[in-house]
């Protein structure tokens, strides 16, 4: 087929792709810690030096410098040509390649397999109108039709073929399914639906699309709910269910409540209560956090009050602690043993739950009171103790007056002056993590940027390449002005990924493949940062447009500075003169 391959097709696939996978069938992988490792199929060598980063999706081999996304290794290791190489990637991945006719309006990727979802979705639809069973079901638990309608309810019918047979009418169609989770392939080759007998709720993105589902069963059987496998077009660890739908009853957010299951949410929108959303299964990870804060600045857990609703509660604090800052809100709801937001909206009514989010607990205060029921308060060994149980979570929030609030409140609870927990504290901060690098300006108010160690944009741009997700919040405002080697490129990466949130290294790489800075990128993905536990590209990263920010100003300061001394400055630049001395003095 002729036509040009779109380019946005390209960077979905890479930041798609699993490297993994497509080097392991290739290379014997060894899993070591997050990353694999293998010896270099690029160059002879006897220990393996060769890596792969699947979040990344990205390898590279320190004996050789040999680098690049699942595209390179098809090009490098079985020499196709790149066009061969998306093909073959493709194929792998069950899609597609669409083709560009050139006065057409370009192909986007994956219409097809979204396009298939949405039909199924209405087929599952139609399937809940006329099954009285399921019908009944939902009633019972206290929906009706319009929330039913709201969030997309269907009903998958018994039988091993249904959407098989409507919709796997051709090889192609089958694929389909098949990439999209909804068959399953035998053994034998044949094929059969994955979900059967269940009510189907749609799992949409943020445009409404239906991008999974989850299933549940009307009786006892198990598992409860069955969920559509990880997919191109289905990341569980990033999709919040119930977000698309409150986004559309809701004019602004101001709040937003995690709950565990889609009847938690559902059962609050039936309730009026249409800002909830869900964890798919899985706990909470760092990409929903972005994603929620992202949409608003408080965030409710609402968990339920046992041993196990508190152990979750606990891991959500543990992630939601980078993201923490001044004018953001984390707190935590604890809803009486056995039930869940549900079970109580509908026992108890709306008020009630709102009520129970009124009530609930600071991040701060939970932390408190979960270290503090570790150790003896009463003694103390055991409020030194909890100090210490307090240091390695204190340090990854970023610095601000949050950390410096919370670490007060801790003082205050252990018995000690402040400023002798804050240097317990920050003692373990300075071993095991480089200083912050705020603090070297402040001790040389003029640094020599751009020579000897590498500059701070290059040191930015390594942190965007190996992290692109520490980008979604940098306001790219503050880069505005700055004229330093790299800074144009370093604003084109911000707002490459800002754009798409969801990039992955890979992704960045492929974006730029023919860019003049290519290579140099790639390179830069491969140098090896010092990330110990509490590492925080997104706090770095901040920390380095802030330094830029106050180059920038600097630089803009001493130009105005010359110009008055030439006499050529407008009153319009004097009052800005005037502006920028003082705020700079205040905060230098
Ligand atoms: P729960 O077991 O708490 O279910 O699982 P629930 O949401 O209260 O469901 P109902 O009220 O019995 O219908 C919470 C979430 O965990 C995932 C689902 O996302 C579910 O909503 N889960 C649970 C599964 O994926 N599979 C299961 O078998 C069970
Ligand atoms: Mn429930």
């Amino acid at each position: 087929m002729s036509g040009l391959i779109p380019k946005q097709f390209i960077v979905d696939l890479i930041d798609r792709a699993d490297v993994v996978e497509v080097v392991g069938r290739r290379v014997q992988l060894k899993k070591a810690g997050k990353e694999f490792k293998a010896c270099c199929p690029f160059h002879d060598e006897k220990t393996p030096s060769f890596t792969v980063s699947p979040s990344k999706g990205f390898y590279y081999c320190f004996g050789c410098g040999e680098h690049g996304n699942a595209l390179d290794f098809l090009m490098h290791y079985d020499h196709m040509e790149f066009v061969d190489a998306v093909e073959s990637l493709a194929s792998l991945m069950g899609i597609e390649v669409p083709r560009e006719e050139s006065n057409k309006r370009p192909a986007r990727s994956y219409d097809a397999l979204f396009e298939l979802v949405g039909h199924v979705t209405r087929y599952f639809e139609l399937e809940l109108k006329t099954n009285q069973k399921a019908i009944s079901y939902l009633k019972a638990r206290g929906i009706d039709g319009a929330t039913a309608k709201r969030f997309g309810l269907g009903f998958a019918p018994a039988g091993w073929s249904n959407v098989l047979d409507k919709f796997g009418t051709s090889k192609e169609a089958i694929d389909r399914l098949l990439a999209c989770g909804l068959i399953i392939r035998k053994d034998n080759g044949k094929h059969y639906d994955r979900f059967r007998d269940r009510i189907m709720f749609p799992i949409r993105d943020t445009r409404g699309r239906t991008i999974g589902f989850g299933g549940r069963v009307m009786g006892d059987e198990e598992p409860k709910y069955l969920n559509s496998p990880e997919t191109v077009l289905f990341h569980k660890g990033q999709e919040l269910y119930g977000l698309y739908e409150a986004r559309q009853a809701l004019r602004s957010i101001d709040k937003l409540v995690v709950v565990e299951g889609y009847m938690d949410v559902i059962g609050l929108a039936r309730h009026g209560i249409d800002f909830a959303t869900a964890t798919l299964g899985t706990a909470t990870t760092d990409e929903h956090l972005n994603r929620l804060f992202r949409m608003c600045d408080e965030v409710l857990f609402s968990f339920d009050g046992d041993r196990a609703g508190r152990e979750a509660a606990w891991k959500a604090l543990e992630n939601a602690l980078r993201q923490i800052r001044e004018g953001r809100q984390v707190r935590f709801v604890f809803l009486p043993d056995g039930q869940d937001p549900d079970s109580y909206v509908q026992e108890n009514g709306a008020n009630a739950f709102i009520k129970a989010l009124d009530n609930a607990l600071p991040l701060s205060e939970f932390l408190i009171e979960e270290l503090a029921a570790q150790v003896d308060m009463e003694s103390v060994d055991g409020r030194a103790r909890m100090a210490e149980l307090a240091r390695p979570l204190v340090s990854r929030i970023p610095p601000g007056i949050y950390r410096e609030l919370l670490m007060e409140r801790l003082a205050e609870i252990v018995g000690l002056p402040s400023h002798k927990l804050k240097t317990m504290l920050s003692k373990d901060a300075s071993t095991n993590k480089r200083q912050p690098t705020t603090q070297a300006t402040r001790l040389h108010p003029r640094p020599a940027i751009d020579s000897g160690h590498p500059s701070i944009v290059r040191r930015a741009i390594t942190l965007l390449i190996q992290h692109p997700e520490a980008a979604v919040n940098i306001d790219i405002e503050k880069l505005a002005g700055i004229s330093k080697p790299g800074a144009d490129l370093l604003h084109d990466l911000i707002e490459t990924i800002q754009s798409d949130p969801d990039m992955t290294t890979a992704g960045m790489l492929e974006r730029f493949r023919n860019h003049a800075d290519g290579q140099h990128l790639g390179k830069l993905a491969a140098v090896e940062m010092p990330e110990s536990d509490d590492f925080d590209a997104a706090a770095e990263l901040t920390d380095c447009v802030i330094q830029l920010a106050h180059a920038a100003q600097r630089e803009r300061i001493n130009n105005l500075i010359e110009q008055q001394k030439l006499g050529t400055l407008t009153a319009a630049k004097k009052d800005e003169l005037r502006e920028l001395t003082r705020s700079s003095g205040t905060d230098g």
